[in-house]
């Protein structure tokens, strides 16, 4: 095996609330093969070479072992134990990095609940962490936005034009997006939404290139059944 100059660290030590299944969402199956399954499938197609650090929560481990077995994989790392947060279990994720490759490495941060990764998304986006260190995929908004108080009632105007939905994966170079995380653990910040945020806040400007809607985050069971058509849909197209 070449040694890995790339890595993912991919966060799945969440319970999956909002969905709302018995296990938590990434070991659901989705068209027959476990969520994880496919994004970990979709990550050992895309990036064959890179070193994929899983963090998942203690009490997931048959589950994830089980979803990995059925997956290719195989530059697969010993599963980390996630936290609290999104924040904290990336952190988790960057440590054993931090320890284990060089601080100039590129590391995509994505999330396990994205199995829709595709070769533009890895392409655009390896291209923009190699110049600007810290990128992520963004896409414009078409709705309107607006801001609303606790009631509903709206407040105020979201300009739109500068407005964009961001996904995973995000990219960085190692040392930087650990730095950024170290400085904000150490501010007692451990609730960041996403890591382009941890980033920005240590001082970092973050670019972004093109995302895709199709790279959907499955967060309730709605998404899993326009994912599922989806998918069934494309298998009968063949
Ligand atoms: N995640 C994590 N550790 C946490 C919380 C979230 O590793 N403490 C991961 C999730 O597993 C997921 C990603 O971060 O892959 C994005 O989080 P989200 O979609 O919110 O997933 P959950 O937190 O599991 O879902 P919910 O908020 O509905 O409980
Ligand atoms: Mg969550």
């Amino acid at each position: 095996m070449k040694p890995a100059n790339m890595a993912v660290v991919l966060v799945a030590a969440g319970r999956g609330v909002r969905a709302g299944f018995e296990t938590p969402k990434q070991y659901q199956a989705l068209a027959g093969m476990p969520v994880a399954t496919r994004t970990l499938d979709a990550l050992a197609r895309l990036l064959p070479d890179a070193l994929i650090v899983p963090v998942i929560h203690p009490a997931d481990q048959v589950l994830f072992d089980a979803a990995a077995r059925r997956s290719r994989a195989r530059n697969l790392h010993a599963a980390v134990a996630g936290g609290a947060t999104r924040q904290v279990s990336v952190l988790a994720g960057l440590k054993v990095l931090h320890e284990e490759m060089r601080s100039d490495i590129i590391v995509l941060i994505h999330d396990v609940a994205r199995p829709f990764l595709t070769e533009q998304i890895i392409l655009r986006g390896l291209n923009a962490a190699a110049v600007d260190g810290a990128s992520v995929p963004a896409l414009p908004v078409a709705d309107a936005l607006k801001t609303v108080d606790a009631g509903g009632v709206l407040t105020g105007v979201i300009d739109r034009g500068s407005a964009r939905v961001v996904q995973t994966p995000q990219i960085f170079r190692l040392g930087l997006i650990y730095d950024a995380h170290l400085r904000a653990e150490a501010a007692g910040l451990t609730d960041f939404a996403d890591d382009a945020a941890v980033a920005a806040w240590a001082g970092h400007p973050v670019s972004t290139f093109a995302g895709d809607p199709d790279n959907v985050k499955l967060t309730t069971r709605e998404d899993f059944a326009l994912a599922e058509a989806r998918l069934l849909s494309e298998l009968s197209d063949i």
